[in-house]
């Protein structure tokens, strides 16, 4: 199975999604190491603070000396920032420049009457997709889209439809509107109706957290290729699975506890490298966090870890309370409750 983005051909049909506040350049080294991802994207950035302040923004730290492919996710409801951006993405050397049309976030969609927003608007969608593609020559764009923006405005095709006769490469779809939350079950019939509708290749999006998840919303869905965001966070070699899986390959081993472990340690070393030990170790709280999420103990490491301010203190959490191998669930749990007292 291959997946084509206008000129690129990804070695995998398996993406990691934009994630703000997360997929910054550590996280995205991180992902790479582990392999299996067939493009990575950048958190989302703002087409106009960029264009409008002069300086790259934050979340386009160290692209430049970065490995691709790569993707940058732009947001913005006026042609002109987008197509000046895209034109400064060329020049940094990004694969392919994705357009954001599905935040929900009210800042984005209030505010900025961006995101989530455009998804009542078509039209604007795909001038927004056209001047996008002029700053950006022959560097792909894509749209990342939702089913619309809630469930009595299913505009998913209809946007879809607009971005790509306006020259968008592929589509990817997460398939719940902007109303919904994470609580209401992705719908993969209506990413199966996208798919239907335009002739690019349409990304899946939503509750892939392993192979057996990516072969069903692929099954389901007839799309060329899945996009991973919170599975990730939590397991960032899930790429490496799906790949495999996809490859007709046996699935490799997740990395033992003990990997596990040094992976955290790896993390919270380089976030105190580039912030600081405070700032370093605050900011490591969110990540810590979601990669515990479903093993063994992961709540009292949870309740301490977000507690934690310095090396010395992350380190001890993780000492005390990253489960080990070769002891049953019950067991880790058990120990991890007995031995909580508070630091
Ligand atoms: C913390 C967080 C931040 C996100 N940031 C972005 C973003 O910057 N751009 C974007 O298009 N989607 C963003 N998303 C949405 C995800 O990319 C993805 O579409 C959604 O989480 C569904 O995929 P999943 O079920 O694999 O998590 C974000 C999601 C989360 C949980």
């Amino acid at each position: 199975m291959t997946l084509r983005i206008g000129p690129v051909t990804l070695a995998h049909p398996v993406l990691s999604a934009p994630i703000a506040g997360f997929t910054d350049r550590i996280f995205r080294d991180i992902v790479r190491d582990f392999g299996g991802c067939g493009l990575i994207y950048t958190e989302m950035v703002s087409a106009g603070g960029w264009v409008q302040g002069n300086i790259p923004p934050d979340r386009l730290n160290r692209v430049d000396d970065e490995a691709r492919p790569l993707g940058v996710q732009l947001w913005d409801r006026e042609e002109a920032p987008l197509e000046e951006a895209a034109r400064r993405l060329v020049d940094l050397g990004i694969t392919v420049i994705d357009l954001n049309f599905g935040c929900p976030k009210k800042r984005i969609m209030g505010t900025h009457a961006a995101g989530a927003t455009l998804l009542r608007d078509p039209a604007t969608v795909g001038r927004l997709v056209a001047a996008t593609r002029r700053g950006a020559g022959s560097v792909p764009v894509t749209a990342k889209i939702r089913l619309g923006p809630t469930v009595h405005a299913r505009t998913g095709p209809a946007v879809a439809r607009a971005a790509a006769d306006n020259g968008a490469a592929a589509i990817t779809v997460h398939g719940r509107t902007a109303g919904d939350g994470y609580g209401v079950p992705c719908n993969r019939e209506m990413i199966a109706e996208v798919v239907q509708t335009v002739p690019v290749p349409v990304i899946a999006n939503g509750d892939v957290h392993d192979a057996a998840s990516a072969v069903e919303t692929l099954r389901l869905t007839g799309a060329a290729g899945v996009m991973v965001a919170r599975g990730c966070l939590t397991r960032p070699w899930v790429f490496r699975e799906i790949a495999a899986a996809l490859a007709g390959e046996p699935v490799p081993e997740s990395p033992s506890y003990l990997d596990q472990r040094a992976l955290l340690l790896r993390h919270h070393a380089e976030m105190v490298e580039r912030e600081g030990e405070r700032f370093g170790t605050v900011a490591m709280r969110k990540f810590a966090v979601r990669y515990l999420t479903g093993i063994p103990g992961a709540r009292v490491f949870r309740d301490h870890v977000t507690r934690t301010e310095t090396t010395a203190q992350f380190r001890e959490v993780v000492e005390r309370f990253f489960p080990l191998e070769g002891h049953t669930t019950t067991e880790i749990t058990e120990v991890a409750e007995e031995t909580c007292a508070p630091l």
